[in-house]
């Protein structure tokens, strides 16, 4: 069974590998990884498989009874297992615990998937960002209260 726990400078060549792959993740560098890990209202997690891989990960931070999704990416093998769905399940646990009340994002309306799983998740759309991103696409406002 694949474990999520919280993610530890160990992680972060996986998963910059794992950030730089996909299209749509945000990019970030290792420096910037590194930061996130040591920032108090960061919600930092992994998902580690069995075979002790570094399958997915989940980055958010705590803002005013917010919690920010900003990134979150599953290892292409791994696809279809729920492993985003409990990243993202656990994460709002915690920040649940940490006093926030709603979960906020932002996603490419050309980003079916994680549109998909935001919307099983219970997310609805709440703005839009008109040809917010460099390909032009908008950016979809989600929100979902904890
Ligand atoms: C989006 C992403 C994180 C989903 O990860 P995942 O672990 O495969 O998702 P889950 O297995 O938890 O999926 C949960 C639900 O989301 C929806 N979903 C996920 N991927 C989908 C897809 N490719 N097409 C349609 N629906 C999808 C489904 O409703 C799914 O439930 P189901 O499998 O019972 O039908 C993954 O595709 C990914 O890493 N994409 C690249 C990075 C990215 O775009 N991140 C988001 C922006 S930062």
């Amino acid at each position: 069974m694949t474990i999520i726990r919280p993610s530890r400078s160990s992680d972060l060549d996986e998963i910059f590998s794992l950030e730089s792959y996909w299209e749509y993740a945000p990019h970030w560098s290792k420096p910037q990884l590194e930061a996130e890990l040591l920032r108090p209202d960061s919600i930092f997690l992994s998902a580690e498989s069995p075979d002790s891989r570094l399958c997915g990960y989940f980055i958010g931070r705590v803002f005013g009874g917010d919690i920010q999704v900003l990134s979150v990416s599953v290892d292409p093998s791994y696809l279809r297992q729920s492993i985003a769905a409990r990243l993202l399940d656990s994460a709002f646990s915690k920040a649940r615990l940490s006093g926030c009340i709603r979960a906020t994002l932002e996603v490419s309306e050309g980003n079916i998937p994680a549109f998909k799983l935001y919307q099983k998740l219970g997310f609805q759309i709440v703005g839009k960002r008109v040809k917010f991103y460099n390909d032009c696409s908008s950016a979809l406002l989600m929100d979902k209260l904890l």
